[in-house]
């Protein structure tokens, strides 16, 4: 497996692939990878020939105050992870690969990306955007895999190849949990031994919510209320955000509506971490 650090190398690899008739998965992550990332991996080297695992902090999604420079990274358990998984390249660039001195040109979107994560974090899902719009210009991928875990990222970039119509098909994959159903992240390294016990709480407030939809309460503001009496019972866990949301618009909705259509959508901060979790209802 090639760990390589230039656009021009990677493209080179990957036209000779695409000469030879290979397919081609692209897995994006920021490092620091997990059994999260392990299943996009996994799911992707069993549809494609060949699959590349893009890890790059991206600075452009991060804002000022926002934890980019302690961002986890570890290169060498990454690299061991992909190869383990059969991954063929990890496309690993700095900053000012990616970036050049004179780099003026963004993408960026508008309804899907302004609420939930969106509306705290200003210039995420522009960061997000651009940087996988590159992505997708430098591997060309036939499928790319994102996780669900982050719903309104997998929303935004199924809606951006759409609009822009970009031919690569975006595959969904399900969260992966830790036994005791914390949604698995990068991020979770954050938690201190006291943070970490309670931080299950936050997937079991929302099967609670699963729970009253299936005994037949539809009110959003019911629903988002008793998640966020959960969280208040445990001091440590304060609700960012917690909406039902149409699961492809990400709109607020009034009401849950059949077909598991919705979601409930939360970000709860705890201790240094800001997590993010939703649930299928
Ligand atoms: O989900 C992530 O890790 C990042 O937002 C992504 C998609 C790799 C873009 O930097």
């Amino acid at each position: 497996m090639n760990i390589i650090k230039t656009i021009g190398e990677t493209r080179k690899i990957i036209k000779d692939w695409k000469k030879s008739g290979l397919t081609v998965g692209l897995v994006p992550t920021m490092g620091f990878l997990h059994e999260g990332h392990g299943s996009l991996i996994a799911r992707s080297v069993k549809e494609n020939d060949r699959t590349v695992v893009s890890v790059f902090v991206n600075p452009m999604q991060f804002s000022l105050g926002e934890d980019m420079g302690v961002y986890p990274r570890d290169m060498e358990r990454d690299s061991r992870m992909c190869q383990e998984l059969g991954a063929d390249l990890i496309f690993n660039p700095e900053a000012e690969e990616m970036y050049t001195k004179s780099f003026y040109s963004f993408v960026d979107m508008s309804v899907i990306s302004e609420g939930l994560c969106g509306a705290s974090r200003e210039n995420m899902f522009k960061g997000v955007c651009t940087v996988v719009s590159k992505l997708f210009n430098i591997v060309t991928p036939d499928r790319a895999y994102f996780g669900k875990k982050d719903a309104q990222q997998l929303a935004v970039v199924k809606q951006m190849v759409n609009d822009l119509n970009i031919d690569i098909k975006i595959v969904g994959c399900d969260c992966v949990r830790e036994a005791d159903g914390l949604a698995k992240s990068s991020r979770n390294s954050y938690l201190t031994h006291g943070e970490r016990a309670v931080a299950p709480k936050i997937y079991a407030a929302l099967l609670q919510v699963k729970k009253m939809v299936i005994c037949g309460e539809h009110h959003s503001c019911v629903l988002t209320e008793s998640f966020k009496r959960s969280m208040y019972d445990e001091p440590m866990l304060q609700t960012e955000y917690a909406e039902i949301v149409d699961g492809l618009t990400m709109q607020p909705v009034p009401q849950v509506t059949g077909q598991g259509r919705c979601l409930m959508a939360v970000a709860v901060k705890l201790g240094k971490a800001r997590l993010i979790d939703n649930i299928e209802i």
